[in-house]
């Protein structure tokens, strides 16, 4: 037969990631249609379970979203009973070959793709790398890995793993998943700039005074401590979710919405960065905080950190792009753990407008605003845009309103989760929202001196309570460039 399968192979099934993101994604796109008709998903981890107890466990983390009401437990099942476990060892190429027997069952003499998912810690990627290659490659379809961050913790160990993934795969095999690339908003970046002619021309220096990129949690590392103690939050956040949405935010226009096309600019962008220096970045730490009779945990408090950790849970940092369109421009990143609220966004404060004809007449106490463009990138979508506008009524006095764009509003629909996108895009080869190895390697150069400075200089970062804004440090470097936080202004982000 000519028809194709596919299956889905999830290595470390039982890992959080597995049961938090990648079943429910798969379940959702099945909900939706968008698997293929044939196609199989395998568990694969060292503990022994059933396919029926490896069922039980993915069937307690699928939910049905309001729009898919219909039906629900009826896919699910249906679903379930196509989701299989194959219990090895994560270097064995013995276990892998037991696996590939099995999927072959399954692809019952179609064209036959295998997409792996390796939802497994880093150290162990290249063992699997070689065992799924050697043992579980396809041999008529195509074979491709998803590998997630960490990827490394320097441009060294970066460029080692790698280089250890390309001795078995090529790079057109491998997809690196950055999951803020699949969410709707960054997705919509290119549509915003590239399809209105209303931002393109504005998006340069001549324009726009800062960019600032910010992500925010409000509760700690609970639980995640350990994995998260040999990273810290530059590599967690920095690095790769908000330094992607830069990229895709000060590219060039690519030559096409082809992978490779969008990739080159990305790659462009990154290479024209300056390096970070250890003078504009400011990092902190959570210590616990009491509020309402309740005590926060600080950092520190976890158990699987040690006492005197130095990891930072909060760093903010200037960065700036030496090219035409955006020299001089600050881009500010900030990102955090702990913090009073829960959110991400991109902010675009442009300059004042020249010659201020309504200040002139108006008199001094007249205080224009300057105009400003959010993307909230969540929670609860939203793209505003802060005009002055005239107060109606027969004086002349200006305010400060929004045109907004609120998703909730204007669609009627939920958001898919960014790990359906992304997996929907490894089956179908389109390979525009994965991190590719020379982008990776970019990314890393930006932030290596920094790491290897904090790190070999014992920087102690500046403590603020759980639950708090961030240390005070991180006004002080915007202000060092002239720049106030947008989302400092409470009034501001109530939209
Ligand atoms: C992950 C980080 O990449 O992103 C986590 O490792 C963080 O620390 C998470 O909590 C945030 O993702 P989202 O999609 O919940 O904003």
């Amino acid at each position: 037969s000519t028809e194709s399968t596919v299956t889905i192979t999830v290595v470390g099934a039982s890992g959080d990631l597995a049961k938090k993101k990648i079943f429910p994604a798969l379940f959702a796109l099945y909900y939706e249609g968008c698997l293929p008709k044939h196609f199989t998903v395998f568990g694969y981890a060292r503990s022994k379970m059933t396919d029926e107890e490896l069922r039980n466990m993915i069937s307690a983390t699928l939910t049905c979203r309001i729009d898919q009401r219909e039906n629900c437990g009826d896919k699910m099942d249906k679903f379930l009973q196509r989701c299989f476990y194959h219990s090895g060892q994560y270097n064995s190429e013995v276990c892998f070959g037991q696996l590939s027997k099995k999927l072959e069952e399954h692809e019952a003499g179609r064209l036959a793709n295998r997409l792996f998912y390796l939802s497994i810690p880093p150290d162990i990627f290249v063992d699997v790398a070689r065992c799924a290659s050697h043992s579980a490659t396809s041999l008529r379809g195509w074979t491709r890995v998803i590998v997630e961050k960490p990827f490394g913790r320097d441009s060294q160990s970066s460029a080692e793993l790698t280089r250890g993934l390309k001795q078995h795969l090529k790079e057109e095999q491998i997809y690196r998943i950055d999951h803020y690339l699949g969410k709707e908003l960054v997705e919509n970046l290119s549509v915003l700039r590239f399809s209105n002619l209303v931002f393109e021309p504005l998006w340069s220096r001549q324009y726009i005074r800062n960019v600032q990129l910010i992500f925010s949690e409000d509760f700690g590392t609970e639980g995640r401590g350990g994995y998260f103690d040999s990273y810290g939050i530059i590599r967690d956040i920095m690095q790769n979710h908000l330094l992607q949405i830069l990229a895709l935010f000060a590219m060039e226009p690519p030559v096409s919405l082809d992978a490779e096309d969008i990739r080159n600019e990305k790659v462009k962008v990154l290479r024209s960065m300056r390096v970070i220096s250890s003078e504009d970045v400011v990092v902190g730490q959570y210590k616990s905080h009491t509020r309402g009779g309740i005590k926060y945990p600080g950092y520190t408090e976890d158990k699987t950190v040690p006492n005197n950790s130095l990891t930072p849970t909060f760093a903010a940092a200037a960065l700036f792009i030496d090219n035409a369109r955006w020299d001089g421009v600050p881009f500010l990143m900030k990102a955090g753990k702990a913090l009073h609220t829960k959110r991400a966004e991109i902010r675009v404060q442009f300059r004042h407008v020249p010659g201020n004809l309504y200040k002139r007449n108006f008199g001094s106490d007249l205080d224009l605003a300057t105009n400003e463009l959010v993307i909230r990138v969540q929670p609860d979508e939203a793209i505003y845009l802060k005009i002055n506008n005239k107060v109606p009524g027969l004086g002349m006095r200006l305010d400060r309103s929004n045109l907004h764009l609120h998703y909730a509003a204007r669609y009627d629909r939920e958001i898919p989760d960014a790990y359906e996108r992304l997996i929907l895009d490894a089956i179908e080869g389109e390979r525009r929202l994965f991190i590719r190895s020379d982008e990776l390697d970019a990314a890393w150069a930006l932030f290596t001196p920094l790491l290897n400075e904090l790190e070999s200089n014992k920087v102690a970062p500046e403590f603020y309570p759980y639950g708090s804004r961030g240390p005070v440090g991180a006004y002080y470097l915007a202000a060092k460039y002239n720049v106030r936080w947008g989302d400092a202004n409470s009034e501001l982000t109530t939209v």
